[in-house]
């Protein structure tokens, strides 16, 4: 195939789809230096055990690493800037306002991009809340070195209302997906003739669902990854390319 055709291909589709869907993983943050969680060279997770760190009984046991971590996460997006690929991204969607983007990220790279109702499956860095009555604990505060130096243990802060301890607003293993959310994707996803998947690894159900739903409804399904994955079995096109390389060439044929 030359080397243009999977995109002009995708293109077609792109023009010719009503209800669209754009499913995005670690990898769609990867161009802004934010490290993937399975990626082995630069794993966020090659330097932990994610059993150590993304579950309630990780937080209950030691909050001070747990906190640490999600505190050099959040200091890290916010060191990081939107790259090419989510600022085209936010292009494809001022073309096609049907394409919803759903995301497994828990950053908010999309929403600096100028992306709309963005889905978020497994929640926020930046919606704290307290671990014991839940309550929302927005101004955490970001220490300077926390970028620089990774496991750092930090204390957690304290709830206002109840003293409890404050914990990440991420979705972590074993814990329920925000139902509103999940109803979201699902619905779209049925409903959508165009799905896209882009940067995820497709391990983690039940976003690495959402694909197969898509296609079981007749949708035409696109994965957009260096390498191949589970999903690379499953979808009509595989366009083995960057996020910001496929989505920047995408916009340029369609508008050419
Ligand atoms: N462009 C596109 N894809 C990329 C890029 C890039 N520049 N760089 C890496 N990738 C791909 C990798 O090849 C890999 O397949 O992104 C994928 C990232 O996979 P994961 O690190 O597993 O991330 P993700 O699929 O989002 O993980 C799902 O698992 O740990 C939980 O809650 C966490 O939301 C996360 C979920």
């Amino acid at each position: 195939m030359q080397a243009n055709e999977p995109i002009a291909e995708l293109a077609q589709w792109f023009q010719s789809a009503r209800g669209m869907v754009v499913l995005t993983g670690a990898g769609m943050s990867a161009e802004s230096g934010i490290p993937t969680f399975r990626d082995a060279q630069n794993g966020l997770w090659s330097q932990f055990d994610p059993e150590d760190l993304a579950t309630a009984q990780a937080f209950r046991q030691d909050k001070a690493l747990v906190w640490g971590w999600y505190v050099w996460r959040m200091a890290m997006v916010r060191a990081a800037q939107p790259h090419a690929g989510h600022w085209a991204l936010t292009e494809l969607a001022t073309i096609k306002p049907s394409l919803s983007i759903i995301t497994q990220n828990v950053d908010d790279l999309h929403e600096r991009a100028g992306a709309k109702d963005v889905v978020h499956l497994h929640g926020s860095l930046f919606a704290s809340r307290c671990f014991a009555c839940g309550r929302l604990h927005e101004d955490v505060h970001l220490p300077p070195e926390a970028a620089l130096k990774p496991s750092l243990r930090l204390m957690p802060p304290r709830c206002a209302h109840c003293d409890g301890y404050v914990r990440p607003g991420v979705v972590w293993f074993g814990e329920l997906l925000p139902q509103l959310a999940w109803r979201k994707a699902e619905r779209c996803a049925t409903e959508c003739d165009l799905l896209i998947a882009i940067g995820t690894s497709g391990l983690v159900f039940p976003a690495a669902s959402l694909p197969g739903i898509a296609r079981h409804r007749g949708a035409k399904v696109v994965e957009i990854n260096p390498i191949r994955t589970p999903l690379s079995d499953q979808v009509d096109l595989s366009l083995r390319s960057t996020a910001g390389e496929a989505l920047c060439r995408l916009v340029t044929v369609l508008k050419a």
